[in-house]
């Protein structure tokens, strides 16, 4: 897989470019189409770039009134559980920027994990209707060990998902629900933007990007965008395994 590839060499130098491509990329969609839609990751690996986003020096570089935030995933937990994606995000950047309530579309990880996806599916289809929307315009993601993004995980039904946009879904049977985007509207953004860090995601960055194509095996695979671009933002420990 040919990729746009950018190595930072270490995970603050990650944090900062992506800090800076998140900017540039709201600047430019506000300045086409009048608003920013974005889907924040989960997980650990994104949370220095919320930080940053929301610092005296970047605060104001984002013009967060025309700001829409999504999730690409959630747990199935309530808003305030240690777990929840949403609170990790409100934590690191929400509460930190002048974004209006109105414009934060929380996944309610705390309902039925049916309903929950459906609920989310509506959401989404109405705020991509509007004149302004068509299509997210940055969608973060993050890469676990076994191959998998938002909550797409190996063998799982969502991976090939072709018409719903939004699943419950879980890595196995004894693990926790949790709602996720499908590549049927990931791969209709604009802009996906992998941040991959530490070395304990060496082996599966190579298998990602170099080993052929078998999403169902490596769900983040299954991210190729029809109309947009794919950039992966790595930090040197991610990419030492990658073939020079
Ligand atoms: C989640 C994320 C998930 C995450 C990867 C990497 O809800 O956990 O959406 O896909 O991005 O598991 O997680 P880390 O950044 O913690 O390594």
């Amino acid at each position: 897989m040919l990729a746009d590839l950018a190595v930072l060499p270490s995970a603050a130098a990650l944090a900062d470019a992506a800090a800076g491509r998140f900017i540039t990329a709201a600047r430019d969609a506000i300045a086409s189409h009048g608003q920013f839609i974005v889907a924040l990751s989960g997980g650990s690996t994104p949370r220095d770039t919320y930080l940053l986003l929301g610092t005296e020096a970047l605060v104001s570089r984002v013009m967060w009134s025309r700001v829409q935030v999504l999730w690409g995933d959630e747990r199935c937990v309530p808003p305030d559980h240690i777990e929840s994606n949403y609170r990790m995000a409100r934590e690191t950047l929400l509460d930190r920027v002048p974004i209006p309530a109105a414009n934060v579309h929380r996944v309610h990880g705390e309902d039925d994990p049916a309903t929950a996806a459906e609920v989310y599916e509506a959401t989404l289809r109405a705020l991509l209707r509007t004149p302004a929307g068509g299509r997210i315009d940055l969608v973060l993601l993050g890469l676990g060990e076994d191959g998998h993004t938002a909550s797409l995980f190996p063998g799982n039904a969502a991976v090939q998902e072709r018409t719903r946009w939004v699943m419950a879904a879980r890595a196995s049977a004894a693990s926790v629900w949790r709602i996720t985007l499908t590549p049927a509207v990931i791969n209709a953004a604009a802009e996906i933007l992998f941040l991959v860090s530490g070395g304990g995601k060496a082996g599966i960055l190579r298998r990602v990007l170099e080993d052929p194509r078998r999403p169902q095996e490596l769900p983040a695979q299954a991210i190729a965008p029809s109309n947009g671009r794919v950039r992966w933002c790595v930090d040197a420990a991610a990419a030492a395994d990658l073939s020079p």
